[in-house]
Parts: C-alpha cells; structure tokens; sequence
C-alpha cells in the first residue's frame, strides 16, 4: 500500500502469542489484556534500547474491547481493562516516541467472541480509530465469508485512507483463504495492505516455526516476488524470549524471518528477558539486513541431501544475507561450499558472521570455505563485496 508507510519490514511487539485472550486482571494483574500490560511494553521498549534499533510499535490484539458497541455503535474498550481508553494510551505511546496498533476483525464476531466489524461498521470503526490517534491496524478475518472478505479488506483500506490520518494496514484475509494464487491475488493485497499474514498462527514451538518458515519458502515462487517497500508478506511474531525454543532455534528464527523480509513483530515479555533473547533480537546487523532499503525478500538457494539448507538475501551496495541452516539432528555440521557455488560472481568477499562477529576474507568466489552449523542452528552472513585494498596493503603495491 503507497501510503509512504512501512517502507522496511514494520518492528515491534503484538500481544498475542504470549498473552492471548487473558482478560482475568483480577487473579493476574500483570498478564492480562489491560491497558498496564501495554504501557509496561512501552516503558520497556522506550527505556531498554529498543526503540532506537526500530522497535517501535506496540501493538494491541484480540480481546480489547467491551462485549458491547456504545449507543453510538462504536467499539469502545473493556472499561476495567482499558480504564483510561484507548485515546490515552496512544498519547502515552506517542510521548515515547512509539505508535500504538490496534486490532479488529472482518466479520461478526472476532476470533475470541468480541464485537466484530461488518460492512456496515467499517467507516465508523477506522474513524474510531482515527479519532483516538492510532497508528496501525490488524485487520483480522474470523466469521466472514470469502466473498464478503472481498468487499471488506478493500473498503477498510479505503476508509482508512478517507480519515486522512497516516494508518498501517495489515490485511489477515490470505491467511483465510489458503494464502496462495490463484486464490489469492496479491497484485490486488500490495495496493492495498502494507502487510498480510498469509499462514498458521505461529504458537510458542520450534514445530510451529519450522512449519512457518517451511510453508514461505515452499511457495516461494509465488510469495517472494510480491513483498516490496510498503507490502509486505508476513509469518507471523517473533517467539524468541518465550519457552518453546532453543538458543540456536532462536537464533533460526531470527534468520530466517529477516530473511523473508518479514515483519519483526516480538511477542515476548519484555520485563523478564534474558539477556540471550534479548541479544538476538538487538542484534544491530540483523537488524540493519531486515531493515535494508532495497527490501528484497530472499530466497531458498539450496536443500542439500545433507539437510542442509542456505538461504540468501539481496541487499544494497551489492552486499547480501546468507544463511546456512541445519535440520539435523546429531551434532554440529561442517558444511562445505564456495561463493561461486552459490550464485555469486567472481570477485573478493569480505564476510560478517552476524553472531559471532568473526570477519572472513575470501580472495575468489571459488576460495573454498567451511561453516559449522549447530541442530536446528544457523549461521548467518552479512556478504560484502571488497571494491578496494586497504590503503596499508595497497601503499606499496601501486606504481605511482
Ligand atoms: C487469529 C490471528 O491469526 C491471530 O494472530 C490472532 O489475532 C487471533 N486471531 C486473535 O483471536
């Protein structure tokens, strides 16, 4: 969608993985859909560097408002949850530099049971939105039919764009139908979404993340070419921080969404991280090849026999991602290959291991190298073309 939005993958936190439908603040005050919950995920955001690495939307999900429009027919707040209203929290946010998302559902009812939003609400509900000064929208897709979706995600679209305020727009409706052409026309979902959630919810599983990240690169063919500046395919949160993954299967996860330029969306607690998760998700290199200007989403280079698989991402400056993930499950692999092996053309490389921070130079695209690749683990590398010797080795080199 050109709405000069999200032009890099969007980054932030949802509620929904780790907090779900919790509206009990009664016997758990600090885990429940409440506006407290949100403003703890701002101060955190704000205050613990996360911000100024681009993580800066806080973004509200199902189970928000009352089990009832106001007299107006508008969506109004659970009042004991949300005592200040959604208004308020958004000035919260935006004094902190971060912006607020909000959710609703095409349809009658949301996922969880709350008020939905049907043809007839669409136009009152991106007012209602506009009007308490919120930043982005999940549009989510429980009860309604693929025939009304039709209709609805277009018109939402429109109706945002008609209350002049600048609103991201992120259309569930392919994950509704199957997410694949020709089901799905998504010439039609660039023009107008920002992003689109195309598959499963992603739960707090490696299972579940394997699958994800299995379905995207599977369909490729189809999906890769449709992710651009201001649209973009989207996987589902960030789970790392969370109880379902491993170190390295943090780290995959890391890789492989950045890979797919996806969106960075945690949904973690971020009051009791540890500092592993959290180094992850900070990692400013990773970071920098998500958000890079050209935003290309990559690409499955290969699947070896050895399950092995290497992953690539184009990037500005001729510079590129590689990642090399391992599905095994004995031991760390030592996986042999050279540039020119994948894809890449003659000439001098400078690679950045994005974990370890180790720098390699490879003289020729045919310099054989090796990489050891932990189960379930990956290694990633920032790629460099090396267009000039260093001035200390080409002192004495050059004839003057
Ligand atoms: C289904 C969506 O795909 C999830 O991300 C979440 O928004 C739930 N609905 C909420 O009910």
């Amino acid at each position: 969608l050109d709405n000069g939005l999200m032009r890099t993958p969007p980054m932030g936190w949802m509620a929904w993985e780790r907090f779900r439908c919790n509206v009990d603040c009664e016997n758990d005050p600090k885990n429940c859909i409440s506006e407290a919950l949100f403003m703890d995920m701002a101060d955190r955001l704000a205050e613990d560097g996360w911000r100024e690495l681009g993580y800066d939307h806080v973004m509200i999900d199902d189970c928000w408002t009352s089990m009832q429009r106001d007299k107006d027919g508008r969506l109004q707040p659970d009042p004991h949850r949300f005592p200040g209203g959604i208004a308020k929290l958004a000035r919260y946010l935006h004094e902190r530099e971060l912006k607020l998302g909000i959710y609703a559902d095409f349809g009658t009812h949301t996922c969880g049971g709350y008020p939905g939003t049907t043809l007839d609400k669409i136009e009152t509900d991106a007012q209602t939105f506009a009007d308490w000064k919120v930043d982005f929208l999940k549009f989510d897709g429980c009860y309604s039919s693929p025939k009304e979706q039709e209709k609805g995600y277009p018109l939402m679209s429109k109706a945002l764009n008609a209350t002049g305020r600048y609103i991201g727009y992120s259309c569930s409706w392919p994950a509704y139908q199957g997410g694949l052409p020709p089901n799905i026309n998504y010439t039609l979902l660039g023009e107008i979404c920002n992003l689109w959630r195309n598959y499963d919810d992603v739960q707090d599983s490696w299972t579940s993340v394997l699958s994800i990240a299995d379905w995207f690169f599977s369909n490729q063919n189809q999906l890769q070419p449709v992710a651009g500046p201001g649209h973009w395919n989207d996987p589902d949160m960030l789970i790392i921080g969370n109880f379902g993954l491993s170190p390295d299967q943090s780290r995959s996860q890391m890789a492989l969404w950045t890979i797919m330029a996806a969106p960075l969306i945690m949904s973690n607690d971020l009051r009791t991280l540890t500092s592993e998760a959290r180094n992850i998700l900070q990692n400013k290199a990773i970071i920098a090849i998500s958000q890079d200007p050209l935003g290309i989403q990559g690409r499955r280079l290969l699947q070896e026999k050895s399950r092995i698989e290497v992953f690539w991402r184009p990037l500005t400056n001729l510079a590129s991602a590689l990642v090399f993930f391992s599905r095994r499950t004995d031991m760390p692999y030592r996986y042999q290959s050279s540039l020119d092996r994948l894809n890449y053309t003659a000439g001098l490389y400078d690679v950045y291991d994005v974990f370890t921070g180790e720098v390699l130079s490879l003289p020729s695209h045919t310099t054989p190298f090796t990489v050891s690749i932990n189960p379930s683990g990956v290694v990633m590398w920032y790629v460099y073309p090396v267009t000039h010797h260093k001035l200390t080795e080409g002192a004495g080199r050059y004839p003057n």
